[in-house]
């Protein structure tokens, strides 16, 4: 009997129009739920799908809609859980921390006096980042006493009861002029890069940064192990930095719905594939699971 799945999305984009092509080549159907549509929510309505696939652009959206299907009793991928660290950088620095994962030393600053402080900690050069942010949007390189000023002054014309805070500050990473983005599917990472810009210290590629393949080494793969140990197995995109001060490798962020619509054609792994398999091993799974406990 053929399955189906619940795609929840903002639009169907390159990836997700590959992802479809690959489940249905699987036998896998898929019902396209858009950010505006109504979820299928009612009692039972979870036992017509195998999982729901959470791939919406807007963050909030991911999250609200993946916790909702939760409750209704869906297995959603990524899990609720999993959704809601990876769309909080607060909370990953957090999760990460208490897990031993290796990330750049940061400050969870609530004030803007908090601010200060975490800026002479770090030697007076950082990073702010609000909690909730993508594409590079709103992460600020300050460089000393003054910059800060600028930034806090900007900030409190718009937002005078500093209301966006708390924020992630981190110690800037010496990082030469690239950063490297590893997707993972399931607990494999199956595809890593380099982002590099020779202009811009942000290396997303959003940004113009340029794809640049790399081999999965052992420290890469241990490193994603131990993400998916912490979140759980899932679909991320996972930004990493050598930090050349250090000589080692740390998490920038993890990222629950990583684009591969540009990269792919250049690393030339399908990740729409791995996903689309991924999906179909974790249904297969769950009726196993299922099946044993029917027969108990
Ligand atoms: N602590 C840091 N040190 C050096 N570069 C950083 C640091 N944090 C972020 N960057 C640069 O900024 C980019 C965007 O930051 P990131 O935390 O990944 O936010 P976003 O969710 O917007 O991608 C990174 O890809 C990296 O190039
Ligand atoms: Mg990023």
């Amino acid at each position: 009997m053929d399955q189906r799945i619940l795609l929840c999305v903002t639009k169907l984009r390159e990836e997700e129009q590959l992802i479809i092509q690959h489940l249905n080549e699987e036998g896998i159907q898929v019902e396209v739920n858009l950010d505006s549509m109504d979820l299928p929510l009612g009692a039972g309505a979870a036992d017509s799908y195998g999982l729901a696939l959470i791939r919406c652009l807007s963050q909030k959206n991911a999250l609200s809609r993946s916790h909702l299907l939760d409750l209704a009793g869906y297995d959603t991928l990524n899990t609720n859980q999993a959704i809601a660290v990876c769309t909080n950088k607060i909370h990953q620095a957090i999760v990460f921390d208490n897990a031993g994962v290796p990330q750049p030393r940061f400050q969870i600053a609530f004030t803007p006096a908090k601010l200060s402080e975490g800026l002479q900690t770090f030697g007076d050069l950082c990073v702010i980042k609000p909690a909730t942010s993508s594409w590079g949007r709103g992460i600020a390189r300050i460089t000393g006493k003054e910059c800060l000023d600028g930034w806090l002054a900007a900030r409190e014309s718009v937002d005078p009861a500093h209301q966006s805070f708390p924020v992630l500050v981190q110690e800037y990473i010496e990082k030469g002029d690239y950063d490297i983005r590893v997707v993972i599917v399931g607990r494999t990472p199956i595809a890593a890069f380099r982002r590099v810009s020779a202009e811009n210290w942000k290396t997303n590629t959003h940004l113009g940064a340029e794809i640049e393949p790399i081999a999965v080494n052992e420290e890469i793969a241990a490193i994603c192990n131990q993400l998916v140990e912490v979140l759980g197995e899932g679909i991320y995109g996972a930004d990493l930095f050598f930090d050349y001060t250090q000589l080692r490798y740390v998490v920038c962020e993890v990222n629950q719905n990583p684009e591969f619509a540009k990269s792919w054609k250049i690393h030339g792994v399908n990740v729409a594939k791995h996903i689309a398999l991924y999906v179909k091993d974790t249904i297969e799974q769950k009726k196993g699971a299922q099946l044993a406990l029917n027969t108990k």
